[in-house]
């Protein structure tokens, strides 16, 4: 709770308010502080329990068992990259290798620029299109690892513009 600000506790007080009268309010709650911070790091999940009256343990366990919840910081441009089944036999693994030499950073880590993070994900619904990528939500079907190169320099181009 030491490095909260003040400010920061009472905005997350008030999402957590958001959703006093709900039966089970916690996935609305750390939902709601995800796409406000772009994560939920302990000192949040103490706030979060004071206010709800959940062990940190349990919001810890849901905060690290999906996906979309982050105990860091992410980066501005998210690539996950599908290891399920169809995707994994289309070669999946090689594609996020690729994204991991060229950023020279592991799945799950955040260069340091915070412009990208890699993520491995379980399938997306996208098997016809294996191997698949999503980036922020665009998906990307059949990349090849030629592909992988010319992706990143698209999103470092936005950038630099
Ligand atoms: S296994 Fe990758 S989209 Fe289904």
């Amino acid at each position: 709770m030491n490095k909260l600000q003040p400010k920061a506790k009472k905005k997350i007080e008030s999402i957590c308010d958001r959703y006093i009268n709900e039966n089970t309010p916690l996935m609305m709650i750390l939902s709601d502080i995800q796409k406000e911070y772009g994560y939920i790091p302990l000192e949040v999940q103490e706030v979060v329990s004071e206010k709800t009256g959940l062990p940190v343990a349990e919001i810890y366990g849901v905060v690290t068992f999906y996906s979309f919840f982050s105990l860091t910081p992410k980066g501005k441009y998210i690539i996950g990259v599908c290891l399920g089944t169809a995707c994994y036999v289309k070669g999946s693994q090689n594609i996020i290798d690729k994204f991991s030499d060229l950023l020279k950073i592991a799945p799950g880590q955040t260069t340091e620029d915070g412009l990208f993070t890699i993520d491995a994900l379980r399938c997306i619904g996208a098997c016809g299109i294996a191997p698949a990528v999503s980036i922020n939500g665009k998906v990307y079907p059949k990349v090849t690892i030629e592909q992988v190169s010319k992706i990143v320099a698209d999103y470092k181009n936005k950038e630099a513009l």
